[in-house]
């Protein structure tokens, strides 16, 4: 079933550069070692991606590029972020620096900022930690940051530079400021998460949306659930479509997601998932009437709530997010 890559649709964006229309995510979620997802990324390449969501943060940069090792680079599209714990000016260079080697190429597509807080923790720290350093969005900080990032740009060692886990009133302040605008942003989009507004405001921005757990990350650290998350992948909508298709609800949600416009990250270190997957967006395209059913069951169901990143005592996540249009201090 591998699919020639030639005929994966590609989205072109503001700079003119195309990107595959879906890319392999590579965060093993604790659960997946980092030699099983080179293995994924291994696999992948075989049947035909050529788009990698990569980050530092993963732990697996370094057997990702042992596997990248060789391949023609141009032909790839690869994406890594920086941290929270390396915002600081004088980090930022050396940290994509170490991604590059890790991955074992001069040039990244996309880096993104992985959250807009210099919040961190221990890897697997439980929602309730906070870290006592822990500090709000400040926007002039953010833009130290970002003015590093543009100076990636300037020094070769990116293409475009965007953001991740953010929100339309920071965006409108970086839109405002930047040298650089974001070319991309990565968000949490998938049938019960889809983020009307913030994913019509980055169109509308000319910013490509690249939706992150694009299946509702049914494999997540417990760490990331809550009692009322629901499954989209159980949503009777889905599991309808999904028949008629004759696929996994997975499918249907990959499908809805490139037909929508946004780029999907799917992860699966299961070489039939991974290809149903790339398979989803060159084939049997899902008719109006699905795309507006599945329109109908967003459920504003956010599932990496991002807690352990708030900056105090009593804190909501609703925090992090800027809900009321304001940025929370
Ligand atoms: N920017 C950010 O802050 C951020 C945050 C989260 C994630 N991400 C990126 O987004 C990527 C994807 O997110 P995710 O892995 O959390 O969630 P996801 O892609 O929504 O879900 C992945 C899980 O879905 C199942 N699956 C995948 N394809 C399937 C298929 N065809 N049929 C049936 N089941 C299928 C697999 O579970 P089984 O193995 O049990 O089948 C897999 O572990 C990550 O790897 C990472 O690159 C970015």
């Amino acid at each position: 079933m591998s699919v020639d890559p030639a005929v994966v649709p590609q989205w072109r964006l503001s700079s003119g550069a195309l990107v595959p229309a879906i890319g392999l995510g590579t965060f093993g979620s604790d659960r997946v070692s980092a030699e099983e997802v080179a293995q994924a990324v291994s696999g992948a390449l075989e049947v035909g991606y050529r788009h990698f969501d990569c980050a530092a943060v993963y732990g697996n940069e370094d057997r990702i590029g042992q596997v990248l090792q060789g391949f023609p680079r141009e032909q790839l599209w690869l994406t890594s972020k920086l941290w929270n714990d390396k915002h600081a000016r004088d980090d930022i260079v050396p940290t994509c620096q170490k991604s590059l080697a890790d991955l074992r190429t001069d040039y990244l597509d996309l880096y993104l900022v992985h959250w807009p807080f210099p919040n961190v923790h221990a890897p697997g720290a439980h929602v309730d930690s906070r870290s006592p350093d822990a500090r709000p969005y400040v926007h002039e900080e953010f833009m130290e940051t970002w003015r590093q990032m543009e100076d990636l740009v300037d020094r070769g060692l990116v293409r475009h530079i965007g953001t991740s886990n953010t929100t339309i009133p920071k965006l409108q302040l970086l839109l405002r400021d930047a040298r650089i605008a974001p070319a991309a942003n990565e968000m949490e989009l998938h049938p019960h998460f889809q983020q009307p507004e913030l994913f019509d405001y980055v169109l509308a921005q000319g910013i490509q949306p690249i939706g992150f757990c694009p299946i509702g990350s049914p494999t997540r650290p417990d760490r990331d659930r809550t009692p009322d998350d629901s499954v989209d992948i159980e949503d009777p909508v889905m599991v309808a479509i999904a028949r008629d298709h004759g696929v996994h609800p997975a499918v249907i949600c990959v499908k809805w997601a490139a037909q929508r416009g946004q780029i999907p990250i799917p992860f699966s270190n299961r070489r039939n998932e991974y290809e149903a997957n790339l398979e989803a967006v060159v084939s049997d395209p899902l008719t109006e009437a699905e795309m507006r059913a599945i329109a109908g069951i967003d459920r504003d169901n956010r599932l990496i709530k991002g807690q352990v990143f708030l900056w105090r005592a009593g804190q909501s996540w609703e925090d992090l997010w800027d809900i009321d249009g304001t940025i929370a201090s």
